[in-house]
């Protein structure tokens, strides 16, 4: 028999990366599928109980910084893919420690580069490295315009610094070394299963909790939503048909300032509650300003788009509302991961 096509999938307990395992998982038998993370506050193995039996799924339990065992871990399963996903990645944990972005961000994806290139220097055929990154490497937009792919690197949080410099060092192994790959840059997701220190899951809690709703600054700030299902299916489009050595932006064609969007959340919330209509935008209260937010991000998603036929399947209202349903129906999951460190992580942050 053939042996199965060995994949790896880092942090994939998380948000995006349990997302993309289950769609691997179930959509190619043919490939095993190793999905390495340390389970930081943001890994969850619940969030993939559906497939932790499938025969082509290995769960390894790993820190990315841990170079002795990544090596070993290259060794040993010969990862011919690697989707990395695996990061810190909220913005305001890496204002208050930005040196944890640079060791799991910066030093652990040297380190899977590094393990994979010393597995298959000598023959890199149909071999990929992906990596996973966001468009806040871009910096910030004023009120016009769009990133696209060769829109010049400009960071400005140490979360968009540290995946910056991750990009910059992909890039450079496959200048240096020829080492293959592809890179994404993509916005904002939201959907079932992210974390609720990110804006549209922390504001679903705190409406079915009755809680104040911390709107940064003037709320006028600005993102493009893309729903974490379409980027999956992205990732999946890219990894099998993205050009070597490219990078493609993916987006939701679909910007909304902040306090927008909290309106019509608040909105679907009563609705789907039975509150009486306007009982949410009450909970909105005006906070701080996060230091250094960027005003506006919008990608320009036509490159993935006309080279590889890809697009969001579902408009914002709908992924909203299916979030909104999945968060209603989990409240138990909520409940277990808003307990411990999350209430300290809140009360630093909000109080
Ligand atoms: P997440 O915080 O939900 O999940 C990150 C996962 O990585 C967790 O399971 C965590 O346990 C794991 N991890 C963290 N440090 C690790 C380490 N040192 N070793 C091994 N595993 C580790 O993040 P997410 O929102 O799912 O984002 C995934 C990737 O997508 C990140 O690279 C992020 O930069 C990128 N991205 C995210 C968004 C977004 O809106 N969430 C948008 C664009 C790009
Ligand atoms: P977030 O979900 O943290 O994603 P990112 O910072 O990566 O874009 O935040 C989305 C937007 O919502 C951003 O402009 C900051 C704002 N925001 C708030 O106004 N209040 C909050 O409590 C949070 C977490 C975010």
């Amino acid at each position: 028999m053939k042996p199965k096509k060995s994949i790896l999938i880092t942090g994939g307990a998380g948000f995006i990366g349990s997302h993309v395992v289950r769609l691997f998982v179930n959509k190619y038998p043919d490939y095993h599928i190793f999905n390495l993370d340390s389970l930081t506050y943001a890994g969850n193995l619940e969030n993939l109980k559906d497939i932790e039996n499938k025969p082509n799924y290995t769960f390894l339990k790993a820190d990315i910084t841990n170079e002795p065992e990544i090596h070993l871990l290259f060794k040993t399963h010969q990862f011919e893919g690697v989707i990395h996903l695996a990061a810190e990645s909220h913005v305001d944990r890496s204002i208050n420690d930005p040196l944890a972005f640079v060791k799991t961000n910066v030093i652990g994806t040297m380190i899977l580069l590094n393990a994979f290139k010393n597995l298959w220097k000598d023959d890199y055929s149909n071999k990929l490295f992906y990596h996973i990154s966001t468009d806040e490497v871009y910096g910030t937009l004023g009120e016009t315009g769009l990133f696209t792919e060769t829109t010049p690197y400009d960071p400005n949080s140490p979360y968009s610094a540290s995946k910056a410099s991750s990009d910059h060092f992909v890039r450079a192994y496959g200048e240096t070394y020829g080492l293959p790959y592809v890179i994404t840059n993509c916005s904002n997701n939201y959907g079932q299963n992210q974390f609720p220190e990110k804006l549209i899951p922390l504001f679903i809690n705190n409406i079915i909790n009755n809680k104040p709703l911390p709107v940064y600054g003037d709320g006028n700030y600005t993102r493009d939503w893309l729903y974490v299902v379409d980027h999956a299916i992205a990732i999946d489009l890219v990894f099998h048909e993205g050009k070597n050595e490219e990078t493609y932006n993916i987006g939701g064609f679909n910007e909304w300032k902040n306090i927008d969007l909290v309106k019509l959340l608040c909105k679907q919330m009563d609705e789907k509650l039975g509150r009486e209509k306007g009982t949410s935008e009450k909970l909105i209260t005006y906070v701080k300003d996060r230091p250094g937010h960027d005003l506006r991000y919008a990608i320009d998603a036509s490159k993935i788009n006309k080279e590889l036929g890809w697009k969001p399947s579902v408009t914002f209202e709908q992924g909203l509302s299916i979030t909104i349903d999945w968060y209603l129906g989990n409240q138990e999951w909520l409940n277990r991961v808003t307990t411990g460190e999350y209430q300290s992580y809140y009360k630093k942050q909000y109080q």
